[in-house]
């Protein structure tokens, strides 16, 4: 299997008041196509900190995270936001679906920002996969903490990226 996501000698330092914290010392790591990998560390080791870097939404401090033989930390903010929304879906550990849209317009959001329209077979096809038929007019502040899951796992599984990011499977520690 080929690799899609390269990640070399990555290192990340947080400057904070009370002096440096160094949350990733020297990560490299191969990730294979239509590979699934769990990071598993004890809470503060680093794991949200990778998975920014591994999806583009933070820089490394130094280290190169390469995707289809682009260094992604190289680009530049905005064409960074681009590549991101077009190869990339993320799951928050705080989910972060926007509050002002309903769940059809939280999960379309990021074609919507591209400018491009929903498949409706797939789309209707990822919403009944997760049982979402039905709640797609609710807007997040109705929804029980499993669905708005639910409709974030739907807003990346629906836009066919190549890699999907999850902060917390469903909440769970990890
Ligand atoms: N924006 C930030 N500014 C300063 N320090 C940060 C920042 N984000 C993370 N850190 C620090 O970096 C280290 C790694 O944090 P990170 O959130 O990546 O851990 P984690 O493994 O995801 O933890 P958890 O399991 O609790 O989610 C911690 O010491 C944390 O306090
Ligand atoms: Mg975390």
């Amino acid at each position: 299997m080929s690799v899609l996501i390269s990640a070399k000698e990555i290192h990340k330092v947080y400057n904070v008041s009370a002096g440096e914290v160094s949350a990733l010392r020297g990560i490299s790591y191969d990730f294979e196509e239509k590979g699934f990998y769990a990071i598993v560390g004890r809470s503060g080791s680093g794991k949200s900190t990778f998975l920014h870097i591994l999806g583009g939404l933070d820089k490394p401090t130094s280290g190169s995270v390469f995707i289809e033989g682009e260094d992604v930390c190289k680009l530049s903010d905005e064409k960074r936001s681009v590549f991101r929304r077009r190869h990339m879906g993320f799951v928050f550990q705080q989910y972060n679906l926007l509050d002002e849209y309903d769940v059809r317009n939280n999960i379309c959001m990021p074609l919507k920002l591209d400018k491009r329209k929903p498949d409706e077979n797939f789309y209707r096809e990822v919403i009944g996969m997760l049982g979402l038929e039905g709640k797609t007019k609710k807007y997040p502040s109705e929804l029980s903490g499993g669905r708005t899951a639910e409709g974030c796992y739907c807003q990346v599984g629906h836009i066919k990226t190549e890699a999907y990011y999850c902060g917390r499977a469903h909440g769970e520690s990890g």
